[in-house]
């Protein structure tokens, strides 16, 4: 299993790395300052190098890819052919996002993801990020109507991991697992101070090439960058929805404007950061979406990460009626098609809400997986939502099933555009 194919360094400048691919030329920042020379082989992540690696070892995994990367390809143009015929669709209209949104009829909604998946083929090939997720705490200063693990849910056995826990869980993940970006997260929990999640991420570095996302809530921008400087490059933060009032309702004593500065703050800095929303939130209209969906193409997101809402019993909104498949499946479509070059995840609430759930997500047009790493004593008491897809799926089991997913529908377990 690989996450991350070795990139051959061509030439360098003072602010960038330039790697090859198989012939294929990609740019790369070193904000680690890896020393590095020509002819050596990286690691890069997000468009981020996160590690060296031995020229030997490098030239038999791209050996090894070449020909895997050749049959992946054939397999997913053959999948993606005849498809629906394709749109000419960059930088779609608010009038034409709120046109998909409105579909009703199977073969629209059919159609529409069919020519996402078009699209994500044309825009960014096969590639498909694989990233693994450490739930390392469900304590929560905040209390979100939609969240399950709201500081007043008092129904809910809380649990922290250890810094150590967490680095040593990741140093196996990166070292035994191969994976090459990993998704840190918990609920707004000050019990760790920004220095211990600083030693943290620096362990973490000190053993490991990887690209962390910080998914840990509004912490001063001041901590994010030091995060960034300790070796933490990715962040993942939701803006959850672009209407300030419903922002404000469902997020009691948060201002929509404190997380959307810190999200514009994180990109300009550097950080490759993954945004998104809710959907099936109380009194969401199509209208509330489209602006979702503009809001987040302005913010140039490095990974699209959204999902829909699934009351938890414990919760103000426990009665809220769960989104269909088909909203959730036509939603990711468009949002491929009004920003056809992104990376867009399937969550765990897509898997937890349609089954089979990352095949269906990924041919309407999201491409890149996460795989819970969170150990089995804690995952079930993740509880964001109810009866959380991969609960009771190990880790080892999740990981094969994803990728002989991955493979039958060739796609490739990396984030290299080829
Ligand atoms: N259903 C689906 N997603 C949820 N989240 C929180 N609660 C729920 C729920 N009940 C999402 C939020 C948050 C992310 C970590 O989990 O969007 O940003």
């Amino acid at each position: 299993m690989c996450y991350a194919i070795p990139g051959k360094v061509i030439s360098l400048d003072a602010k960038l790395v330039y790697l090859d691919y198989f012939g294929k030329t990609r740019k790369a920042a070193n904000p680690g300052r890896i020393l590095l020379s020509i002819g050596e082989y990286v690691y890069a992540q997000g468009g981020i190098i996160v590690d060296t690696i031995r020229k030997e070892e490098a030239e038999q995994i791209l050996k090894f890819w070449k020909r895997r990367f050749t049959e992946l390809k054939k397999k997913d143009r053959d999948l993606t052919k005849n498809l629906w015929k394709e749109k000419q669709t960059n930088r779609i209209s608010r009038k034409e996002i709120i046109n998909f949104l409105s579909f009703e009829k199977k073969e629209e909604i059919t159609n529409i993801c069919k020519m996402a998946n078009k699209l994500r083929l044309k825009n960014i090939s096969n590639a498909s990020c694989v990233h693994g997720i450490i739930e390392f705490s469900n304590y929560c200063i905040n209390d979100c109507a939609y969240c399950g693990i709201r500081k007043s849910n008092a129904k809910i056995y809380r649990y922290r991991m250890t810094i150590e826990e967490i680095s040593s869980l990741a140093e196996y993940a990166v070292k035994k697992l191969n994976f090459r970006a990993l998704v840190l997260q918990s609920g707004e929990d000050f019990y760790y101070s920004d220095d211990d999640l600083l030693s943290l991420v620096r362990s973490i570095r000190d053993k490991c090439g990887v690209l962390l996302f910080m998914s840990i809530g509004e912490r001063s921008f001041e901590c994010y960058k030091k995060l960034f400087n300790a070796g933490a490059y990715g962040a993942l933060i939701r803006f959850e929805t672009s209407n300030e009032f419903l922002y404000s309702k469902l997020r009691p004593g948060k201002k929509f404007s404190d997380r959307i500065n810190l999200i514009k703050k994180l990109k300009e800095f550097g950080f490759v950061v993954a945004t998104g929303f809710l959907i099936g939130l109380p009194d969401q209209t199509i209208e509330n979406i489209a602006n979702d969906i503009l809001l987040m193409r302005s913010l140039k997101p490095d990974m699209v990460s959204f999902g829909p809402l699934i009351p938890h019993p414990e919760t103000p909104l426990a009665s809220v009626k769960k989104i269909s498949p088909e909203e959730l499946l036509k939603t990711i479509a468009t949002i491929r098609i009004a920003i056809p070059q992104s990376h867009i995840a399937v969550t765990t609430a897509m898997e937890t809400i349609i089954e089979n759930g990352k095949r269906h997500c990924l041919m309407a047009g999201a491409n890149s997986i996460m795989i819970s790493l969170t150990p089995s004593e804690y995952k079930n008491k993740y509880e964001l939502y109810p009866n959380k897809f991969g609960d009771n799926l190990s880790t080892k089991e999740n990981i094969v099933q994803s990728l002989k997913l991955l493979y039958e529908l060739g796609r490739a377990p990396t984030d290299l555009v080829s």
